[in-house]
C-alpha cells in the first residue's frame, strides 16, 4: 500500500472539488468548533444558513460567552439536539475564564471542554491547527472500511479504536485537514453507503474493496 500515493490522490481531489462553505473561510479555531458540533447530527445544507446567522449573532468566544442561554437556545431552534447548544455555550464560558479566550490547541484541554467528544476534538485539531489527528466519523469508517478491508464491526466501540489506528498511520502530516475533510467528502458524495460511485472514486487503485468488489458488504455492523 502506498502511503503517500493514496494521501495525495485523495488531497488534490479534495482540493478540487471542496465546496465554499462558509466555515472553510479561514482557520479560526471557534468558527470551526460551532461548524463540526452543527454538522454532527445534522447535514450539511441544513446548517449553512444555521451557521451564518450564528457567527453574527456570536462572531467570537466572547459574544457567546456574554450571551444568555435562552437566546442561544433561540438561534439553535429547528437543529434540534439542544444539549449540544447548551454544551457548547457551557465550554466557551471555560474557554473566556481558564484560556483568556484562545481555543485551546492543546489535545488534552480541548479534550476537558463541555461536548468535545472524540470526533470534535480530532476535526478542532486537524482543520483548525493541522494536528495529525483522526476525526471520525459514520462517513470516514466507512471509506476506511472500504479502502482497508476493514471486516469488524463498526458496532461495537472498541472497533472505533481500530480506526483511529489505521488513520493515524495513513494520515498526511503535511496537510491533516485536506485528509480529514476529504475522506469525510469522499463518503458523503462518491463512497456512499449504497452504490458507491467507484468509477469517479479518486482512490480507486488503493481500494483493497475494489480489487474484491465487495464495497457494498462493508462497513459490517451488527444490529444490537
Ligand atoms: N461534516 C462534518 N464536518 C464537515 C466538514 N468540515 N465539512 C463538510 N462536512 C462535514
Ligand atoms: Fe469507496 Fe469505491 Fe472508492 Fe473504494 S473505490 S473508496 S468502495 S468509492
Amino acid at each position: 500500500f502506498d502511503v503517500h500515493s493514496f494521501q495525495h490522490d485523495l488531497i488534490t481531489w479534495y482540493s478540487k472539488i471542496k465546496r465554499d462553505l462558509p466555515w472553510r473561510v479561514n482557520q479560526d479555531p471557534y468558527r470551526i468548533w460551532v461548524s463540526e458540533i452543527m454538522l454532527q447530527q445534522t447535514q450539511v445544507d441544513t446548517v449553512i444558513p444555521y451557521f451564518n446567522h450564528f457567527m453574527e449573532r456570536y462572531p467570537t468566544v466572547y459574544d457567546l460567552a456574554e450571551a444568555d442561554e435562552q437566546d442561544v437556545l433561540k438561534s439553535w431552534e429547528g437543529l434540534g439536539y439542544y444539549s449540544r447548544a447548551r454544551n457548547l455555550h457551557t465550554a466557551v464560558k471555560e474557554v473566556v475564564e481558564n484560556y483568556g479566550g484562545q481555543v485551546p490547541s492543546d489535545k488534552q484541554e480541548l479534550k476537558n471542554l463541555k461536548g468535545i467528544g472524540p470526533y470534535t476534538l480530532g476535526a478542532i485539531l486537524s482543520i483548525a491547527f493541522d494536528q495529525p489527528e483522526p476525526a471520525i466519523d459514520g462517513n470516514v469508517m466507512r471509506v476506511m472500511s472500504r479502502v482497508f478491508h476493514i471486516e469488524e464491526d463498526i458496532a461495537k466501540p472498541k472497533t472505533k479504536k481500530l480506526f483511529d489506528d489505521v488513520v493515524r498511520e495513513v494520515i498526511s502530516h503535511e496537510d491533516p485537514s485536506s485528509f480529514n475533510q476529504g475522506l469525510m467528502e469522499l463518503g458523503a458524495l462518491i463512497c456512499t453507503p449504497q452504490k458507491p460511485k467507484c468509477d469517479q472514486c479518486p482512490v480507486q487503485e488503493h481500494c483493497l474493496a475494489y480489487s474484491y468488489g465487495n464495497q457494498t458488504d462493508l462497513p459490517i455492523k451488527s444490529k444490537k
